[in-house]
């Protein structure tokens, strides 16, 4: 991936970006799944809208780099009102067994076409059916009205080649903070923090 240094799309983003290197870029290795793993991780994702109120929602994690954190959504959905009134975000990450957190602040900014593309194609054929047909219409339908639609959409479409819906957005979050909580049974939990200061990423250890 090329080095980015702040090319953020709306107003009000993040004075500074750099790509993330060194031990959290090993830790982020360690604890994340290639992006080539099917089983995509789930992650929360918040947002503030145009009145400063927070919201919160999971997504799926489509990938990541040394720039940061994809995610891809509907571009009618609330999530993307909010970020486009303020890229801030903040994304929580969650392992089982009372183990692993990773929060990230960051910002967001639109990803490229050719990376939106790239991650529909590699969706499975449901998610993909449900970029085209997850609409306010269909939704205020009757349970039996949008099963049959959802079987027509089905027949008459190749749902596993299908392009993606114009609606379909992807963004790539920038962080400057990255916060990796672990616990131990024999010791306080513990987080160790990168945050991104004057342009580089300084490591601090704090509480659990
Ligand atoms: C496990 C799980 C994964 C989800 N993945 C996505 C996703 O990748 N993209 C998406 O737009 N919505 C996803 N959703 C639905 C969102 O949680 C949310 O309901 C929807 O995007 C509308 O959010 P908004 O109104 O806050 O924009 C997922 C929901 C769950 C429970």
């Amino acid at each position: 991936m090329s080095v980015a240094d702040g090319v953020i799309v709306a107003a009000g983003a993040a004075p500074h970006s750099a790509n993330v290197s060194g031990d959290a870029l090993a830790l982020l290795s360690e604890w994340l799944p290639s992006n080539s793993d099917p089983a995509r991780p789930q992650i929360q994702l918040a947002t503030v809208d145009a009145d400063g109120r927070p919201d919160v929602r999971t997504v799926l994690l489509s990938e990541w780099s040394t720039e940061g954190f994809y995610f891809h959504t509907d571009s009618r959905s609330r999530k993307v009102a909010d970020l486009r009134a303020n890229p801030a975000v903040a994304i929580e990450v969650l392992w089982p067994g009372f183990s692993r957190q990773l929060v990230i602040r960051g910002f967001a900014e639109q990803a490229s076409n050719e990376e939106e593309a790239d991650a529909y194609a590699r969706r499975s054929p449901y998610l993909k059916q449900l970029a085209w047909q997850n609409t306010a219409e269909l939704a205020a339908r009757p349970v039996a009205e949008r099963e049959s639609t959802w079987t027509s959409f089905a027949s008459d479409n190749d749902i596993a080649r299908i392009d993606a819906p114009p609606t379909w957005i992807g963004f790539l979050v920038r962080p400057d903070r990255l916060t990796f909580w672990e616990s131990n049974p024999t010791a306080p939990s513990h987080r160790v923090e990168y945050a991104l200061e004057s342009g580089d990423w300084t490591e601090h250890h704090l509480p659990g």
